[in-house]
């Protein structure tokens, strides 16, 4: 069997993705009825966290329990990767015990280097680049709060604020997708053009389109959704009073921006969120705030995504063969105790 990661959603077609968000909304619909099916029995999911997380680390561990398996949070510190043990030697230990490696790594080249060398599915959760698995549970999001008389190819999608990891995300899944997307910032906080031609290309092909601008008035008028995220990460304390200054008040999501939207526009946010910085009270708890059903849908995306990419390697021995080595391993400890 092939062997595949998840990386990136560039590596994955336009119905490759729909199909994972189908998949994952009739493992919802199961979940919300009580009866997730334990289609991950007995199988085990390393974590490797290079940095913290609420949502990510809840959801993957949670999504693992519910689906019959087990997954290990690996600290740096509390693991040899990186000091005494190379990666190439953790990835090939991981894959001989676990179905699967996810990590959360600074650097982006870590992840796609623990992929190379691993032989299980490598789930990437959240590098400096990108932050896949966020996309593909916020595009469920919309869907799941598509506007009336609308369809996928016809949203549009605003983003406001710092050219992110998740910026770049979601500015390639909405526009492999099909859908228009949006993203003002001041010119420095921009997406860079290597990210821009991927976008571009992808736009070519799906009839999907991508405006860049500075003016987030202009950028909301017509938007169903508007994005937003942090405005500096760990590690960007110092630029702190450069970044605000650059961003406030003109990229704040508050109300009087969110009334610039049409009365149907939502408002997302991956989280976690400076309130009062990049969005407001007013905005975060709006009635057209959907903050914690997209937190809500990581835990489901997580379930759609660990089916997707274990469901088909695990094995799944008759109750014949399971007796034979039972009775055979039984059968050898009566001769020994
Ligand atoms: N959105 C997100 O990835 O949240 P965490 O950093 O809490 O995992």
């Amino acid at each position: 069997m092939t062997l595949r990661h998840f990386i990136d959603t560039q590596d994955y077609t336009k119905q490759e993705l729909l199909d994972l968000i189908e998949l994952t909304r009739k493992i919802k619909a199961a979940d919300k009825q009580g009866c997730t099916p334990k289609l991950l029995q007995d199988a085990s999911l390393a974590m490797i966290f290079e940095e913290p997380s609420t949502r990510t680390r809840v959801s993957f561990e949670v999504a693992m329990t519910e689906l019959g398996g087990h997954a290990l949070y690996l600290k740096p510190g509390e693991i040899h990767l990186g000091v005494r043990e190379s990666m190439y030697d953790t990835a090939k230990v991981l894959s001989r015990m676990c179905d699967a490696i996810f990590a959360r790594t600074l650097k982006h080249e870590t992840i796609t280097e623990l992929a190379k060398y691993a032989e299980v599915p490598v789930i990437n959760g959240l590098t400096d680049y990108n932050h896949p698995t966020q996309v593909v549970c916020d595009v469920l999001t919309m869907i799941e709060h598509m506007p009336a008389g609308k369809k996928l190819e016809d949203l549009r999608v605003t983003f406001i604020g710092d050219a992110t990891n998740v910026l770049s995300s979601l500015m390639f899944i909405c526009t492999r997708l099909g859908m228009h997307f949006t993203h003002a910032a001041p010119r420095k906080y921009q997406p860079p053009q290597t990210w821009l031609q991927i976008a571009q290309a992808n736009c070519a092909e799906s009839g999907g389109s991508l405006t860049i601008t500075e003016d987030p008035v202009e950028a909301v008028r017509e938007a169903d959704f508007i994005y937003t995220d942090l405005w500096w990460w760990v590690g960007q304390e110092d630029e702190i009073p450069e970044r605000r200054a650059a961003f406030m008040p003109k990229y704040q999501v508050n109300l009087q921006l969110f009334n610039k939207a049409p009365a149907h526009c939502q408002f997302m946010h991956c989280l976690p969120a400076s309130r009062g910085v990049e969005a407001t009270d007013e905005v975060m708890d709006h009635p057209r705030s959907i903050i914690f059903d997209q937190s809500e849908n990581r835990l489901h995306t997580e379930k759609g995504l660990l089916v997707y990419l274990l469901y088909p390697r695990l094995k799944r021995p008759s109750q014949e063969l399971q007796a034979y080595h039972r009775g055979q391993i039984e059968a050898f400890l009566h001769q020994i105790v």
